[in-house]
């Protein structure tokens, strides 16, 4: 029986009692070979055709393959495909699942727009690789998905929250509540410039989340309060200019971060947590940054 989650009252579990979940070991990132913004999709995306400095836009990426790897984590890498200038945000052409038995599983993506569809094949064949066992979600006409742009895993636990209204259709969640047996916590998303969860609400740890709480409705914001104890703000220019909420704390302890969060930054060391810089202004051209130029693996 799917368990999708739409306001605080229907909160039945201790976080304590929810399936427990390895921390990620493996990263995989999308070569930014064919990177360019080509088309508008997004708020971001406006007035940004052909502006991408591409040396520079490696030279970001390159980085922050180097940063994942100096944190110990192995780095799988993927060639980009021509023609498929966004194929680089990994983040958002699946939803990996990892069972209580091992066992690894995968939720393909059903991309919104037109431009973006013929990236997941792709990514597919990476997982079949890998040996995992893959599910497309059950979805007709313009219902969409994401992956982990709009479903991001609660840190070691088997509890998803999934946003919708903008990339991804809150039908998909029944099914990946009932496909891997997790409650699903539904947060309507408000504003396309947070037209996905990841730039909205970063996940630091099992009792931690930065958002910008502008992008959630009053439902929403209760359900992330009602979840984590401490619940971090970014500012609105950092949110949306410097994209400060699409940070990444694979270990619950170091978070990698677009350069230039003062504020947050501030907030997440005082909080206890090891703060990571890196450049990702090219990416921020095509609206994405930090968290969905990676895909967390086991
Ligand atoms: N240009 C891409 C798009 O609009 C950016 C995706 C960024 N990814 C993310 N997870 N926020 O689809």
């Amino acid at each position: 029986m799917s368990r999708v989650i739409t306001s605080a009252d229907q909160i039945t579990f201790n976080r304590s009692d929810l399936q427990p979940m390895p921390v990620p070991g493996k990263v995989m990132m999308v070569k930014p070979t064919f990177f360019d913004v080509e088309y508008v999709i997004n708020p971001h995306m406006k007035n940004q055709v052909g502006r991408v400095d591409t040396m520079q836009a490696e030279n970001e990426w390159e980085h922050l393959r180097d940063g994942y790897k100096e944190l110990g984590y192995s780095v799988q890498i993927v060639d980009g495909v021509e023609g498929y200038p966004d194929m680089v945000f990994s983040a958002n052409q699946s939803l990996p699942y990892i069972a209580p038995d091992g066992g690894k599983e995968v939720v393909m993506s059903v991309m919104n727009s037109s431009q973006r569809k013929g990236e997941v094949p792709y990514i597919e064949e990476f997982y079949k690789q890998e040996g995992y066992t893959i599910h497309h979600a059950n979805l007709t006409g313009d219902e969409s998905f994401e992956g982990m742009g709009d479903a991001l895993w609660h840190f070691k636990r088997g509890l998803l929250w999934g946003a919708y209204g903008f990339r991804s259709s809150l039908k998909v969640y029944e099914q990946i509540s009932d496909l891997f047996d997790v409650p699903v916590i539904a947060l309507e998303l408000q504003s396309d410039t947070f037209y996905h969860l990841d730039t909205c609400l970063c996940i630091l740890n099992e009792d931690t989340a930065l958002i910008y709480s502008d992008a959630f409705n009053a439902e929403g914001l209760e359900l992330i309060h009602a979840v984590f104890d401490t619940v971090i703000e970014a500012t609105s220019y950092e949110a949306e200019t410097l994209f400060a909420v699409n940070a990444v704390c694979p270990d619950g302890k170091n978070v990698l971060i677009q350069q230039g969060c003062t504020d947050v930054n501030q907030k997440l060391r005082d909080a206890g947590f090891y703060v990571h810089e890196y450049s990702t202004y090219e990416f921020i051209k095509s609206g994405g940054s930090v968290f969905c130029l990676k895909m967390l693996l086991w």
